[in-house]
């Protein structure tokens, strides 16, 4: 038996799950709304309401998959990408938790799990397939080849994905995070409404920088002829903003897919929560004949039980971390 306990506190969720043998009885997210008013995280906040949450919410994740404390072989934790104080709230509870429970440690690459989301539910990707990670700082092609031989084949130069939605989001005057309320809005807009330059990047990485200025000059150029432009045109807008986002992504899949001759396509990460995503991977996967891997939404933005099912791969390769283990907010891939 291999019970795992995980905790997630990597930016402004704080998260725990209990797996048993690759199976998920609990995953329990706390996410904190005082963000909002600011427009983006804090990371000072951040790493307060983690310390109030943490407790809470990893009681509940263990009430909830109804186990008891001794049940639990192990525990797997967030060591970064992330927030340096946010991480050092989930390391510290972990390594805490498991000095005095005699358990091993797991440190866990918040990106790899991710990616590892899909080993959660059926169907399961087969090796090698690619994986888009789209989040909010992060936009990655990834060339899975095992549970842990991950490869970045394509990635962004300057904005993320979900960074791109998010500063879009301020451009328009909506609050943080605003991913999902363009997508919201998105569904009741017309895509090809408004045209917005695609960047020239060579191979398989990314740019959105671009695109940003190119929709702060369009707003700023359109509000100068009318007042109300905005506010009789933010669905269009959003549609059309998302429209291009997307396609920057699908194009850029599409010449991985080819280039390594992979047809198993996956997508990860919060960005991938997006309905418009969603949609046009699937009916591009019918034109390109790739079979596709969505994330239930409880997994694709930032929860623990996407570090614990990584964790389960690594708790089966005897990979545990030390004692001394410290957070890195800058691990490599
Ligand atoms: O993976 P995630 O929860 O956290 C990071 O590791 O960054 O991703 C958060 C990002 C934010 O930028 C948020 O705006 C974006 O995911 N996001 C969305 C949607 N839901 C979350 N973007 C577009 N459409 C959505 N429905
Ligand atoms: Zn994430």
């Amino acid at each position: 038996m291999a019970t795992i306990l995980a905790i997630e506190s990597s930016c402004d969720e704080t998260s725990a799950s209990v797996c048993c043998n690759g199976k998920i009885l609990s995953n329990v997210i706390a996410t904190q709304a005082i963000h909002q008013k600011y427009g983006g995280v804090v990371p000072e906040l951040a790493s307060r309401a983690h310390q109030q949450n943490i407790i809470p919410v990893v009681q509940e994740a263990i009430a909830t998959a109804k186990i008891h404390k001794k049940d639990i072989n192990a525990v797997a934790f967030t060591r970064g990408p992330g927030l340096l104080g946010a991480l050092l709230v989930g390391t510290s509870f972990a390594k805490a938790f498991a000095l005095a429970n005699d358990l091993p440690l797991i440190d866990v690459n918040h990106m790899h799990a991710h990616v590892l989301a899909h080993f959660i539910d059926d169907p399961k990707p087969s090796f090698p397939f690619l994986c888009l990670t789209v989040s909010g700082g992060h936009t990655q092609i990834v060339l899975v080849k095992s549970h842990s031989d991950l490869q970045i084949i394509g990635q962004t130069s300057d904005d993320a994905a979900g960074e791109a939605f998010d500063k879009t989001a301020k451009i328009l005057g909506l609050p943080y995070p605003g991913g999902p309320l363009i997508d919201k809005y998105a569904q009741q807009g017309n895509p090809q409404a408004f045209s917005f330059p695609e960047p020239k990047v060579p191979g398989l990485d990314f740019s959105f920088s671009g695109l940003k200025t190119s929709i702060l000059y369009f707003v700023r150029d359109r509000q100068k002829e009318d007042p109300y432009f905005l506010q009789n045109n933010i669905a269009d807008i959003c549609a059309s903003v998302q429209h291009r986002i997307i396609t920057i992504l699908l194009n850029k899949l599409k010449l991985a897919s080819r280039q390594y001759n992979i047809k198993d396509i996956a997508i990860a990460g919060g960005v991938s929560a997006n309905s418009g995503l969603r949609s046009m991977l699937t009916s591009e996967a019918v034109k390109e004949g790739w079979q596709t891997f969505i994330p239930a939404f409880q997994y694709c933005t930032d929860n623990a039980g996407m570090i614990a099912i990584a964790g389960y791969y690594k708790y089966m390769n005897n990979d545990f971390a030390g004692q001394d283990v410290a957070p890195d907010p800058r691990i490599p891939f």
